[in-house]
């Protein structure tokens, strides 16, 4: 199973699951960065909630790979908003990901697990999502249990 990790992550804790990842199945790791980052957690709040207003999505620093060698693409994200992060939508929906296998993976502090995987759906009607797997601080999921039962 040849498998990559995409994932971004303002302060870490998305990064630490992609890591386990990329170390149980020798993983192609891919990091998406926005082209301006994000600062602390108020000044980023207060430019998602414009960038919702305006309707404006940041634009990309990262490239969109090619995930054409891979059978298992692991998409990871922290929520932001309540749902996976705009610019983060705008790389799935650039990125070809027709006919692949994905699993997500999203971290949050409490809200989002429905929706997340709600607007995945609509991102990749033509992957296959499995095994999604929704942390947040409130209730940490097992990251090792979910990596186990990945078949
Ligand atoms: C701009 C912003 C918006 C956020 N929105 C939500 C949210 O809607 N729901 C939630 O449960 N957590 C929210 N969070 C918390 C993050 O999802 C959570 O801390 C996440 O685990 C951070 O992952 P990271 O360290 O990989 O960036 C938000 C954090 C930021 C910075």
């Amino acid at each position: 199973m040849k498998c990559a990790v995409v994932y971004y992550s303002k302060t870490g804790v998305t990064k630490r699951i992609a890591d386990q990842i990329q170390a149980k199945f020798n993983a192609d790791i891919y990091p998406v960065e926005p082209e301006k980052a994000y600062g602390g957690f108020l000044s980023s709040v207060a430019r998602v909630v414009g960038e919702k207003i305006s309707k404006k999505s940041p634009a990309l620093k990262t490239a969109v790979s090619d995930f054409a060698p891979y059978d298992i693409v692991f998409i990871g994200f922290p929520v932001w908003a309540g749902t996976v992060p705009d610019f983060m939508q705008t790389y799935i929906r650039k990125a070809n990901l027709a006919g692949k296998r994905i699993i997500p993976f999203a971290t949050a502090s409490t809200t989002g697990k429905e929706s997340s995987l709600k607007t995945l759906k609509a991102l990749l009607p033509d992957s296959t999502i499995t095994d999604y797997f929704y942390t947040n601080s409130r209730q940490p999921a097992d990251v090792q249990t979910w990596l186990d039962g990945i078949k």
